[in-house]
Order: structure tokens, then sequence, then C-alpha cells
């Protein structure tokens, strides 16, 4: 693995995608990267779903603009009935801060494979469920389109705009 920093600089949101398919050794080792991320109370509520086949690409197609000719996405949510929920905060549930940890270890994981992913919110979440029938449990949180990064992929122009000198750092 490549120094972590490193990779954390490196990685960017890939929007632009070779026709190659991604190779099962490198979905298996995203998916070993998907399974080790840590959850709420371990309780491992994730759900990924890698749509490959032309009909389930054609129909994220209609569900947003952001596939980005991507020949693999994956579907990424959690399960509400595996969730953790707070017993001292009522309400309070760790459903998407567990996907979320989970496609951040797919992103980073993918990056270090050579493998470009761009985390997308803009999609219909509602009609991505009815379209691929999901359970009434499965919540789905972001969209990922993976592959390999296009010869003339290049970073967005919001890639670097971090905040400046760690603003966001408070020591209190
Ligand atoms: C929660 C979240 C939602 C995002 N949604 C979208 C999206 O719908 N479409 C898209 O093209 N990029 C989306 N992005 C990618 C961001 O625009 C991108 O990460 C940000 O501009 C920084 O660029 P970088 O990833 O290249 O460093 C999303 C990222 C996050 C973390």
């Amino acid at each position: 693995m490549k120094d972590f920093l490193n990779l954390a600089e490196e990685r960017y949101s890939v929007r632009k995608f070779t026709d190659e398919q991604i190779r099962e050794e490198d979905l298996a080792r995203i998916i070993a990267a998907a399974n080790l991320a840590p959850t709420a109370h371990n309780y491992q509520p994730q759900k990924v779903y890698v749509v490959q086949s032309q009909e389930g690409l054609e129909k994220l197609q209609q569900l947003t603009h952001c596939t980005y000719g991507a020949r693999t996405i994956l579907i990424i949510g959690y399960d509400k009935e595996k969730e953790w929920k707070s017993p001292i905060e009522p309400g309070y549930r760790s459903g998407v801060q567990d996907a979320s940890i989970v496609a951040t270890h797919i992103m980073l994981e993918a990056w270090d494979l050579g493998i470009g992913s761009c985390w997308v919110d803009y999609f219909k979440v509602k009609d991505t469920a009815a379209a691929f029938e999901l359970p009434d449990n499965i919540e789905p949180v972001l969209l990922m389109p993976i592959g390999y990064p296009a010869q003339d992929s290049k970073p967005g122009p919001m890639h670097k705009a971090y905040p400046e000198q760690n603003t966001f750092v408070e020591i209190i």
C-alpha cells in the first residue's frame, strides 16, 4: 500500500472511465475493504449492490446524470433493521454513518488499486429502490461509479478546495 496521506492526497473524484470492466480480483479486494469497515456496535448493517449488467446500468442512467460511463456502479446503503439505534438519544441511528464509512473504505482501497470512483448523492433514492426492487428494510445512501480512470481524466476544480490551514479544527 502507498503511504496513506499520499494516497488521500492523490485520490480525486473520477468522472471519466475507460471501457474496461474492473478485474474480479480487484472487486474482491474492494469488497474485502468494505467488510473491514467499522460500524456502530459492529452491527454491520451495510449493503452493497454491484451493478454491472447493461440493464442495471441503463436503469441508473435514468436515475442520475452522474454515472459517468462507468461499467460498474455500486449502490451503497444499509439495512434499517440492523443499524444501531441509540438507547440514550431517541431517534439517533447509525446507518448513514456506517454506510458512509464503508463507502470511504471502498473509495480508498479502489484508488490503491488504480481504480477511480465518484461518490454520488445526486440520484433519485426512492426511485432507485423501486427500480431494483430493493427490500423495504434497505435504504440506499449513495451511488458510486467505479472503474479505471480514462487517460484524460483529471481532478475537478473543487478537488483542492480544502479549508485553509485546517481552519475547521478547533482545540477546546
Ligand atoms: C457526500 C458527497 C456527495 C457527493 N455527491 C456527488 C454527486 O452527486 N455528483 C458528483 O459528481 N460528485 C459528488 N461528490 C464528489 C464531490 O463533489 C467531490 O468529492 C469534491 O468536490 C472534492 O473533489 P475530490 O473528490 O476530487 O477531491 C460527492 C461527494 C460527497 C462526499
